[in-house]
């Protein structure tokens, strides 16, 4: 099922997600449902809190829609070890239609739960590398607009108010008879 995908800002994007306790199949649904709705938005990555569900869940598909398209579910990620730095112009699910060059490591290991439960370990590099640092800095309530200007952060929240009333305005237009 496609969930619908909170924009920033809003409250929950700021909490921090709680470990899964359990790999169960109500966290395999979550799964399922989480790619569904980031391969409808066209994105790359999407991560739990950002259909508000405060759970370190984190889905990834850096290649979508191709034939080598390499689907990842991670649960529990963390972040092992990093290599180099890159600078890569991000966007984000939750900030539709903007995007801001961004600093990160260039490669990542990172520890996590597969959606059977098994625990894994993966070294990536390129847009994947970015995609996990991106997606864990969800689960802990940061947003890539923490790693930008207040000035440029203040430009988006402006243009993400007015968005969000725009929106709103049209649901509820569309609600009447
Ligand atoms: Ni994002």
């Amino acid at each position: 099922m496609v969930r619908e995908i909170i924009i920033w800002p809003d409250p929950v994007l700021k909490k921090k997600a709680a470990p899964v306790k359990k790999v169960d199949a109500e966290v395999r649904a979550l799964v399922d449902d989480m790619f569904e709705t980031m391969y409808a938005a066209d994105g790359v990555g999407l991560a739990a809190p950002q259909i508000g569900v405060l759970q370190c869940v984190v889905v990834l598909d850096t290649t979508p829609r191709q034939p080598d398209s390499k689907p990842v579910a991670m649960i529990n990620p963390v972040i092992l070890s990093t290599e180099g730095t890159t600078i890569y112009s991000e966007g984000c699910l939750s900030i539709p239609g903007e995007a801001e060059e961004v600093e990160r490591a260039a490669v990542v290991t990172v520890g996590y739960l597969d959606a059977s439960g098994k625990e894994q370990t993966l070294r990536a590099e390129g847009l994947l590398a970015i995609a996990i640092q991106h997606e864990t800095d969800h689960l802990q309530g940061k947003m890539f607009v923490d790693h930008i200007s207040a000035l440029k952060r203040e430009m988006i929240r402006k243009r993400m108010k007015r968005l969000k009333a725009e929106r709103e305005a049209d649901r509820q237009g569309s609600a009447q008879p």
